[in-house]
């Protein structure tokens, strides 16, 4: 049936294999009390724990002359392996809620990349909520219903559908392609290893701010690909662009998917196999920083100001400290031959609550 467990010491949906759906969705608080914003996490972590157990939220009587206390559409649904993740942005500790000297010292909005075009309608807020499951309708019954509850303290600040291919159709589960055609995520930490996830993922206790301990920072991007210039590329100039071949997935002039990365193997001519601006070559930099990226693909019909396809890469990754692992990395793509085919609309970061423990909600830490 697809449980996987709401309580623990860290959130679900970080450390979880990527399920085939995302639904995200930031929101704006429009309460006044840090009371009211407690409250909303409170319902909230009930709502969140009876949906992932594969619950009806309120109870099975409904009276007929109220609106359901559930909006239905997951009845007789299995869980899916749905599971919730929540985060609050750098503008929840603005003056409203007497937070400020919680935040995190370097918990900011990213600063201004180089070809940013971001757009309001897919930027920032309060809180953060990505929600992933094996089943688009069990997801998007756990959105819907979160604003639901969430009427009269929050309100959608801007939503954001993906997918990958499904199990369905990837019975073994081979690192999936983006829609650029290439394997995206060869290259990701161990999930299963503790010692790494500490290093990389899980805010620590001594990292300066306690509330954060088992929790991680999250970074949203949406990021457009122009499809059809990519559909014009030749081959050579595609796998030129990542560094690596389409097929495969092997780095240029390797043969396995796996293969170690040598930025400094050249080819007969003397000139290096993997591009001096490609794209795993400055993702990579000297290997000394690490992130966890969880992304999907998103297909959300067309521009219409061009007629083309408005489809990208809703980039996630999780990190322990954004300062010092995002950044640097996004900095040295500046001269990344992807450009080329990318642009970056929309952006977010998100500080998610370490796991809660049963009787406790998420956020109890902070709030
Ligand atoms: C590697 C695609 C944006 C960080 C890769 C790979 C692909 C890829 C195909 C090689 C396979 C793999 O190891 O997963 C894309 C696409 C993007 C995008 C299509 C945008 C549309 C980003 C961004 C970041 C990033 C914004 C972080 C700032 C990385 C890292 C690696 C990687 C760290 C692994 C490099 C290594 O081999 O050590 N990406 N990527 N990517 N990407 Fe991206």
């Amino acid at each position: 049936s697809g449980v996987v467990d709401f309580y623990g010491a860290h959130q679900a949906g970080i450390a979880t294999p990527p399920q085939d759906f995302v639904c995200f969705a930031a929101f704006d608080l429009t309460v006044d009390a840090v009371a009211q914003v407690r409250k909303l996490f409170q319902q909230w972590t009930e709502a969140a724990a009876v949906m992932t157990s594969g619950g009806m939220i309120g109870s099975s009587n409904d009276n007929p002359n109220l609106p359901p206390s559930d909006t239905g559409e997951a009845a007789e649904l299995v869980p899916s392996g749905l599971t919730i993740t929540f985060g609050v942005g750098p503008s929840l500790f603005d003056a409203r809620y007497g937070l400020s000297a919680k935040k995190p010292d370097t918990f900011a909005d990213l600063p201004a990349f180089s070809g940013d075009e971001l757009r309001p309608e897919w930027t920032g807020g309060d809180i953060g909520i990505q929600v992933c499951a094996n089943d688009l309708q069990v997801a998007f019954h756990a959105i819907r219903n979160l604003a639901r509850i969430a009427r009269g303290k929050a309100v959608l600040r801007w939503t954001q559908e993906g997918f990958q291919r499904s199990s369905h159709s990837d019975k073994a589960g081979a690192t999936p392609r983006n829609l650029m055609g290439f394997k995206d995520g060869t290259v990701n930490p161990n999930v299963h290893d503790p010692k790494t996830m500490d290093e990389v993922v899980w805010a620590q206790a001594d990292d300066g701010v306690p509330w954060m301990a088992g929790g991680s920072y999250m970074v949203v991007r949406r990021v457009r690909i122009r499809v059809e210039v990519w559909d014009r590329s030749t081959l050579q100039d595609q796998e030129a662009t990542f560094g690596r071949h389409r097929r495969s997935g092997a780095p240029l002039g390797s043969r396995d998917e796996f293969d170690q990365v040598d930025l400094n193997a050249k080819d007969e001519n003397g000139n290096p196999l993997i591009p001096m601006n490609a794209h795993v070559r400055l993702a990579r930099g000297d290997n000394s920083v690490h992130l966890l990226r969880r992304s999907y693909s998103y297909s959300s019909g067309l521009d219409r100001t061009t007629g083309q396809l408005d489809a990208g890469l809703l980039f996630i990754s999780y990190q322990r400290d954004i300062a010092k692992q995002f950044i640097p990395v996004q900095k040295r793509l500046a001269s990344d031959k992807l450009n080329e085919y990318i642009v970056h609309n929309g952006s977010a970061v998100f500080a998610c609550f370490p796991g809660v423990r049963e009787g406790g909600y998420i956020g109890d830490t902070l709030l």
